[in-house]
C-alpha cells in the first residue's frame, strides 16, 4: 500500500516519510486545536458539539498540514496536493490557469523556449509548466528543467506502453495540459482519451506531408530534401490516437535553397519554432 503511493506520488523513501509525518503531526495538531476551540464555545461534550468538531476538523486539516509541511520541507507536495483534491472536488473541472506538462525526448530547445514564456515572463501568464516528462536520461532538456526548476519524470517504455501508469502522476500534478516538444514516442490512447483536444504536439514539417512512423528530426528534413520540395515548415497540431494526424492548429512555412542539407533546414526550422510556439500554444488555450 504505502509502496503503491510512493510510486503514485513519485518520491523517495525519505520523502515519503515526511510526507506522512506531516500528514501525522498535522492531523493532531487540527483535532488538538478543534478540541480547544470547542470547548472554549462549549464544554458539554454532547453529539452536536461532535458533529460541530468533525465539521471544524474537516476545515481545518488542509491548513494544519500545510503549515506543519513548511518546516518539513514539504510545502509544494502538500500545495499540489490539495489543489488536485480540490480539482477533483471540482468534478475535475479545473476551474484554475491551465498547468502544462512538457513532453520532450532530446535536447529541449523548444521546452527551455516555452519556459522562458510561461514560467518567468509575464506574457505566458496565467498558464505554468509544471513537469517536465522525459524518455531518455541523457537527453538535454533535464538539465534545461533543472535550470528552470521543473521537476522531470522520468518515464520507463514498458510503464508508458501500459497507457494509464503515469496517469496518477499527471493528476498529482495537477496536469491540465500536455504539449509534445520533440517527444518521440506514441502517445498511448489511455491519454490522449484522458486529454482529449487538451495535447499539442509540433511538428517539423508540413503536415500532411512528411509525418507518420519514423518521421522525427533530421529524417523528416532528408525525406523532405530528397523529394525536391522547394518548402517545408512547421505544424503545430491536436493530438489523437494516430501519429501526427489531428487538428492543424498552425502552420508556416520557410523556403528551402539549393544545397540545403538537413542541418541547415532544421536550423530554419527551429527558427520558425522557437518564434511561434509559445505564441500558438498561449492562443490555444485560451480558447481552450
Ligand atoms: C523539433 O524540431 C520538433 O519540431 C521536433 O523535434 C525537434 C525537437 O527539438 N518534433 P528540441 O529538442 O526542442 O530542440
Amino acid at each position: 500500500m504505502l509502496k503503491k503511493l510512493q510510486r503514485k506520488w513519485e518520491v523517495d523513501s525519505g520523502r515519503m516519510i515526511l510526507i506522512l509525518l506531516s500528514f501525522a503531526l498535522g492531523g493532531s495538531l487540527c483535532g488538538w486545536a478543534a478540541h480547544k476551540i470547542l470547548l472554549l464555545i462549549s464544554p458539554n461534550i454532547n453529539l452536536v458539539w461532535i458533529l460541530f468538531y468533525l465539521i471544524i476538523i474537516t476545515l481545518l486539516w488542509p491548513f494544519f498540514v500545510l503549515l506543519i509541511s513548511i518546516p518539513l520541507g514539504q510545502f509544494s507536495f502538500f500545495q499540489n496536493f490539495l489543489k488536485r483534491i480540490f480539482y477533483q472536488l471540482l468534478g475535475g473541472k479545473n476551474s484554475g490557469p491551465p498547468v502544462l506538462a512538457i513532453f520532450a525526448s532530446g535536447a529541449g530547445s523548444n521546452a527551455e523556449n516555452l519556459l522562458q514564456y510561461f514560467n518567468v515572463s509575464e506574457q505566458g501568464e496565467p498558464a505554468k509548466i509544471s513537469l517536465i516528462v522525459c524518455n531518455n536520461s541523457t537527453a538535454g532538456v533535464i538539465s534545461i528543467a533543472e535550470k528552470f526548476e521543473v521537476p522531470v519524470l522520468h518515464i520507463k517504455k514498458k510503464n508508458f506502453e501500459e497507457g494509464d501508469h503515469y496517469l496518477p502522476t499527471l493528476k498529482h500534478y495537477g496536469i491540465t495540459h500536455i504539449i509534445l516538444a520533440g517527444f518521440l514516442w506514441k502517445i498511448p490512447s489511455q491519454i490522449v482519451k484522458e486529454y482529449k483536444g487538451k495535447i499539442l504536439n509540433i511538428h517539423p514539417a508540413l503536415l500532411p506531408k512528411y509525418g507518420g512512423a519514423g518521421m522525427y528530426g533530421k529524417n523528416v528534413h532528408n525525406a523532405v530534401i530528397a523529394a525536391g520540395e522547394l518548402q517545408s515548415g512547421i505544424t503545430i497540431h491536436e493530438v489523437d490516437e494516430v501519429y501526427d494526424n489531428g487538428k492543424t492548429i498552425f502552420q508556416q512555412e520557410c523556403k528551402l535553397e539549393p544545397g540545403e542539407t538537413a542541418d541547415s533546414l532544421a536550423k530554419k526550422i527551429h527558427q520558425l519554432e522557437h518564434k511561434h510556439f509559445a505564441e500558438v500554444v498561449k492562443d490555444w488555450l485560451s480558447k481552450k
